[in-house]
């Protein structure tokens, strides 16, 4: 009898253990919420290229388990936003998403996410509110914070002896929060903002902004655009003849990804961003190397993004051995984790958000080259994260 029963038990634990090691195999289900149309249809491609490469490199398998995408076009379109996350969360039942590139479509993400408490690894869009007041234990970024791109940019503008600036963007939550972050950073070397220009995502008129920068006369100017609109203003910027006489800098979207396009136009622009082209190290050259063996294209910021998407990922996968219920375990291992992105290795903030060197970069042919290190593991402040 007890024989019968201790072959019972061991046949039992035989069958659980087949169990367990189906569930472990089971497919890792990835949503892409990405724009492949639009003013950042090469952003959003960049970032899908960058997180498959990681993928690959890992022989198509995350903290053990292989790979099935489903993939939504956001159109970086607000309005669709809430619609196309749930499509991924309700419809494909996904067990973690990657996106986005625009501000506001990632906000309407982050709800969904903190609601169904779904895993979200942002890996552009740079949202205040994402890593401040929605802010979550299911929530991660691989990029950087709007502020902490253009905060930078103030610093640098009021060292180069910058004292009377105007700022130009597109009017939703990132051109509003860089304007506002770069004002701080700018105002605090002792520059000024004399005004604010803004116009409708993802308008690319121009003409009539420019003309207002001509009569201001500032002594310098500040832009956040991007993608092809990045491309049409940095263009017009130079053809309205203002780069000969009033300086243009930005974040480094305006011109990442975007300078064979703008040619001559973007010739010695400075700009400030976590990523450079000339870095030279032996991790970044590997990275270059493998993307432009995979698409034949040369990699950017959102590339290197997409690639550390993976990289958060698997660090927090690998720690629960691919068991995402494990939430607690899974974000412990990122926090203490250090990213050795082809960036520069990088901590993620208790607000989940990259804690990261900003290189000062200038325009020289078709490269972003590095100048040097504008501000060192600058910090986003995290305003109203309560984690
Ligand atoms: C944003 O909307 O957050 C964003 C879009 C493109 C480049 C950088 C930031």
């Amino acid at each position: 009898m007890k024989r019968r029963n201790t072959l019972a038990a061991l046949l039992a634990s035989a069958l659980l253990a087949v169990a367990g090691g189906a569930q472990a195999q089971a497919k890792l289900k990835v949503g892409l919420m990405l724009p492949f149309t639009g003013t950042f249809a090469a952003l959003g491609t960049a970032i899908d290229n960058g997180f498959k490469l990681y993928v690959k490199e890992q022989g198509g398998k995350l903290g053990g388990r292989e790979i099935e995408y489903f993939v939504v076009d956001d159109e970086s379109d607000p309005a669709k936003a809430t619609d196309n996350v749930n499509k991924l969360i309700n419809r494909d039942k996904v067990d973690v998403i990657v996106g986005t590139v625009h501000s506001g479509v990632a906000m309407a993400m982050a709800k969904a996410a903190r609601d169904s408490n779904t895993m979200l690894i942002v890996p552009n869009a740079g949202a205040d509110a994402v890593t401040g007041p929605m802010c979550a234990q299911n929530i991660f970024r691989s990029s950087f914070s709007n502020w902490q791109s253009s905060y930078a940019m103030g610093q640098v503008m009021a060292k180069r002896g910058h004292k009377r600036a105007v700022s130009i963007t597109w009017k939703y939550a990132a051109g509003d929060e860089m304007a506002a972050a770069f004002k701080e950073g700018f105002e605090k070397g002792g520059g000024q903002v004399l005004k604010q220009l803004n116009l409708p995502f993802p308008n690319v008129e121009f003409q009539a902004l420019l003309t207002d920068i001509a009569a201001t006369k500032p002594d310098s100017v500040f832009a956040f655009f991007a993608g092809g609109g990045a491309v049409k203003f940095v263009k017009d910027y130079a053809a309205a003849g203002l780069n000969k006489t009033i300086p243009l800098y930005g974040p480094g979207f305006l011109t990442d990804g975007t300078l064979e396009a703008q040619g001559d136009a973007a010739q010695g622009i400075y700009t400030t961003l976590h990523y450079a082209d000339s870095l030279n190290t032996p991790r970044d050259d590997a990275f270059r190397l493998a993307y432009v063996k995979a698409y034949k294209l040369q990699p950017d910021v959102y590339a290197v993004q997409g690639y550390d998407a993976g990289q958060v990922l698997s660090i927090g996968l690998n720690a629960v051995k691919g068991d995402l219920s494990k939430r607690a375990e899974f974000a412990a291992a990122v926090e203490k984790a250090k990213i050795d992105s082809p960036r520069g290795a990088f901590t993620l903030s208790k607000a989940h958000n990259p804690v990261q060197d900003i290189y000062l970069r200038k325009v020289e042919g078709k490269q972003n080259k590095a100048v040097e290190v504008a501000i060192k593991a600058l910090a986003d402040p995290a305003r109203g994260c309560k984690m």
